[in-house]
């Protein structure tokens, strides 16, 4: 089996996950799912950023230990998880105790290979972003793109400086040769583009007077790390051990994928292979950099007042609903609108009209004019059937998940749900079935109807698992999952009982 290691990155749970996060869950799930059902061992890891000033600040502000209160926040984040219906293989905290030994000897690696040296620093950070500003340009720019003062401060101290500017030319190289491929390619020209514009050495400690907040820095004990060295070094905590100082890669090592959001670009495209180059370790082959959630064409914010909630959406839609609109409805590549009003018009038609529709015409109709079962189609006829049109579908399902676009993978979907139904009212089998002349007419429709119906459904297991298993297990109940799983024509079994129920996947929603 081909193993595959796919991560999302770790949130700071300073506040509660709102859909952006959701979003990069469902991403993340959705290709592990997916490579799971290609036969792949998949490792899929997600988590929580816990150090830094912007928790120890938040923490505070609470009145609490910054250890209390990671304690309590981490929950909320398990909770949107549970609630998605993710589980991943690793929920890592970076206040584990293997994510601190880890990040400890990854800094050793770093600074035996020479990368890794002390000088006095004074700049201006931005606590919000846990990101240091390059120039008093960025400062005014901060301002005027609206970013809170409060969350901007000028930090004189004797830091820890990584020598990020050593790895220029294999930076270059390697994100240009795509050995480490950045998708979008937009946002591989642009990180390119930065780091053409020149590269610093970056500070990777801070003062532990100043933030006690943090992991050790080996050896000195006046000093922990930026939270950015240590929360970049959780992919490594997830696939790998130590033997000593020996970091021991297991085989999800290097990761195949990492999902991020734009603003966080930088951190990975950059610094982390720029961390792994230095500790000679192999770099990642893919970094999926997703677009933003917006609501009604802005950036979801609290200060705007235009966040949504996710359990909010999936208490309105339930889980598969609120994943399908994630998955299809924002691009996987670019920002894309959220509203609880399009997400009941997205149930309503794509789900409830369409698929749900087809779904519980298409059985009802089998039971009714076909004995109360899957038409007993005989394997020739059923070679002749659209078997065509289904592998060009699969092919242009797994192009569109290749290059990253779930929404075109699951507008292929849609697009055969339409045929299916556009079929039924050019072909009305309720007229074919008052002439006993066309019965084997009628059968050969139902059954390329409802085996459509079951590659349908195959592909959209990984974006709304609860509905599609809860399908398997009524119409295609007794097939072995292998077999209803399979990619080929006429794997459902002629003479297959359906229930006796009528089959409702999505009903009508409250108002
Ligand atoms: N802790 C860092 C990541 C460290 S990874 C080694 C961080 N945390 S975060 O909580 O601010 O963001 C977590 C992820 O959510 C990031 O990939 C970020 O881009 C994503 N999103 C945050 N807001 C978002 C939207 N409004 N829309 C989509 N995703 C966004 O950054």
């Amino acid at each position: 089996m081909i193993p595959t290691s796919i991560s999302t990155a770790i949130s700071y749970p300073n506040a509660k996950p709102h859909l952006g996060h959701a979003l990069e869950f469902v991403q993340a799930d959705f290709l592990a799912r997916y490579y799971r059902l290609q036969g792949s061992e998949v490792f899929f890891q997600t988590g929580l950023d816990e150090h830094g000033q912007k928790i120890y600040r938040t923490a505070a502000e609470a009145g609490m230990e910054p250890h209390a209160f990671v304690e309590q926040q981490q929950h909320l984040f398990r909770g949107l998880l549970e609630a998605l219906n993710i589980k991943p293989d690793r929920f890592i905290r970076t206040t584990d105790t293997d994510h601190r030994e880890m990040s400890q000897a990854m800094w050793k690696k770093c600074f035996d290979a020479g990368d890794i040296y002390k000088k006095t620093y004074r700049a201006w950070y931005n606590v919000k972003e846990e990101e240091f500003l390059a120039s008093a340009d960025d400062v005014k720019d901060s301002s005027t793109f609206g970013v809170d003062m409060k969350f901007i401060e000028l930090i004189e101290e004797e830091n820890y400086f990584f020598r990020l500017s050593k790895y220029y030319d294999k930076l270059v190289n390697v994100l240009e040769s795509k050995a480490y491929e950045v998708v979008p390619s937009n946002r591989s020209h642009e990180v390119l583009n930065f780091i053409k514009g020149g590269l610093q050495d970056v500070s990777i400690s801070r003062q532990k007077d100043k933030l006690p907040w943090g992991i050790p820095v080996p050896g000195d004990d006046s000093q922990v790390m930026y939270v950015w060295f240590d929360a970049l070094t959780n992919y490594l905590t997830g696939t790998a051990t130590l033997n000593g100082d020996t970091i021991v890669p297991n085989q999800f090592w290097p990761y195949s994928l990492h999902c991020v959001g734009k603003d966080i670009a930088r951190f990975h495209a950059v610094m982390w292979p720029a961390m792994l180059l230095s500790a000679g370790l192999e770099l990642p082959h893919q970094l999926l950099v997703h677009g933003f959630i917006l609501s009604d064409g802005r950036k979801m914010s609290k200060s705007i007042g235009n966040v949504v909630d996710p359990h909010e959406a999936i208490s309105v839609a339930g889980t598969d609903a609120t994943r399908w609109y994630l998955l299809a409805e924002i691009p996987t590549l670019d920002d894309g609108d959220f509203t609880l009003e399009r997400l009941r018009a997205v149930y309503a038609s794509d789900l409830a009209n369409d698929f749900g529709n087809v779904v519980s015409r298409v059985v009802a109709m089998c039971k009714k004019y076909c004995e109360g079962g899957v038409p007993q189609v005989a394997s020739e006829q059923v070679e002749n059937l659209e078997k065509t049109l289904i592998s060009e579908a699969w092919q242009q399902y797994h192009a569109h998940i290749m290059e990253r676009q779930i929404d075109k993978a699951l507008e292929v979907v849609k697009g055969m749900v339409v045929f299916c139904n556009r079929r039924i009212e050019e072909q009305k089998p309720w007229a074919m079935a008052k002439e006993v002349s066309r019965k084997a007419e009628l059968e050969e429709l139902l059954y390329e109807l409802i085996e459509m119906i079951r590659h349908v459904s195959v592909m959209l297991l990984p974006a709304m698992p609860n509905t599609i298993e809860h399908l398997h297990s009524t119409v295609f109940s007794g097939i072995p999952d292998e077999v209803c799983h399979s990619v080929e024509w006429g794997k459902t079994p002629p003479g297959l009982k359906l229930p006796e129920e009528g089959i409702i996947l999505f009903p009508r929603l409250e108002s």
